[in-house]
């Protein structure tokens, strides 16, 4: 995953070329699991495109609050009865502003929304994949199971090598009412363990001790481990890993303000081959990443900063990072009116 030397350094392999921007409808709402609900809306064309670790930025139609989308991950792409991609469902957790007021959508409500995003997790053959999530984090591997186990192929033109003989789905929730989608995962045959900080769900403590025990029952084994969940259960995932001698691959979630690699409010660090680092941006050359290239503090600096500091940063990042003031003018112009020639032209000139 090395950035391209004919380009502008700027571009990613990953960069936002193939995203579109549609305003959707919403065909289904529903609750799954303590403030967690799946939603479903139509729109064929990424239905078409997107791959498992992909995400789509999201808004609320007609709304200008919160005006800044929030990323979201595929959970699985639906299709007709002739097999033509759709629409797509995302799982998430009714946390605050914009996830609260969509948990109140309903049938036929719009979204706009623009993707697919981000370089998703790389299609390769393993005897066993590990996949480990925490809280919301298993949101992007329903699709990585599907894909993993030949059940379905995604994003069309994709050349996928993705094959294991089993998938392994650790999971860990605050509590058993946090469970969400279990049951998708164990239609697909995924083997599904538990666990739950207070015990009522699996076993009871930190998802790396069921981690820990599927490492240990599987040595030898060409295995790959992909997580995604709080950052302090990523480090402990990526050194349980490291110990092991298993690569591990974790999927960010840094908030993000444009999705494209335009406002740079998700940079993360990254390790260098020269062992130094660098600032990457999460939504274009992340959200998957090597977990031994990232550096100990992975926070964006919206996370980082205090809220009215990061304000001020995330006002200010486009000019700062060498973008025009047409450039910033044009892409905050799109986020607000969500008209697609600016929003194109923006992305153009970045
Ligand atoms: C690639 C990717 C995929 C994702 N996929 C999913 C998914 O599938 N499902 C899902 O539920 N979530 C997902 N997320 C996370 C989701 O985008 C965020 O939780 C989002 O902020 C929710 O929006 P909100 O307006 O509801 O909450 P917000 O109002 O943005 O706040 C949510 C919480 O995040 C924290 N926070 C946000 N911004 C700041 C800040 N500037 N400073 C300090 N703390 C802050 C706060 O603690 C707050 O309680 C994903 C994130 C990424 C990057
Ligand atoms: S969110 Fe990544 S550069 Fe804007």
């Amino acid at each position: 995953m090395t950035a391209t030397t004919d380009r502008n350094p700027l571009h990613a392999d990953f960069y936002a070329d193939r995203a579109r921007q549609a305003r959707v409808r919403v065909l289904e709402n529903v609750r799954i699991a303590r403030d967690t609900y799946r939603v479903r809306f139509e729109c064929p064309e990424i239905a078409a495109q997107i791959v498992p670790g992909q995400f789509l930025m999201l808004r609320l139609a007609g709304m200008n609050d919160p005006l800044l989308g929030r990323p979201l991950a595929l959970y699985d792409v639906i299709c007709d009865a002739s097999g033509v991609p759709t629409a797509i469902d995302v799982v998430y957790l009714a946390l605050g502003k914009m996830t609260k007021r969509l948990a109140e959508f309903g049938v036929g409500s719009e979204l706009d929304i623009w993707g697919p995003l981000g370089n998703g997790f790389p299609a390769v053959k393993t005897d066993q994949l590990i996949v480990v999530a925490g809280g919301i984090g298993q949101t992007p591997f329903l699709a990585v199971g599907k894909e993993y186990l030949g059940q379905r192929d995604y994003g069309g033109s994709r050349d996928s090598q993705a094959a294991a003989k089993r998938v392994t789905l650790c999971y860990g929730v605050r509590s058993a009412d946090y469970l969400a989608g279990v049951d998708d995962f164990r239609a697909v045959g995924v083997d599904v363990r538990l666990s739950s900080d207070d015990g009522s769900v699996g076993r009871r403590g930190f998802v790396t001790e069921v981690l820990r025990e599927v490492l240990d029952q599987t040595t030898g084994n060409e295995r790959l481990v992909m997580c995604c969940g709080p950052e302090p259960m990523m480090h402990a995932v990526a050194k349980l890993c490291d110990e092991n001698k298993t690569h591990c691959l974790v999927s960010l979630e840094t908030p993000m303000a444009c999705g494209i690699g335009i406002c740079f409010s998700c940079v993360t660090r990254v390790r260098q081959a020269d062992g130094g680092w660098d600032y990457k941006r999460t939504c274009v050359e992340g959200p998957i990443f090597e977990a031994e290239k990232i550096d100990g503090d992975c926070d964006s600096i919206l996370r980082t900063k205090p809220a009215a500091q990061a304000k001020e940063v995330r006002d200010n990042l486009a000019c700062a990072a060498g973008f025009s003031k047409q450039a910033r003018y044009l892409f905050l112009s799109a986020l607000i009116a969500c008209e697609r020639r600016a929003f194109v032209r923006a992305a153009a000139l970045a």
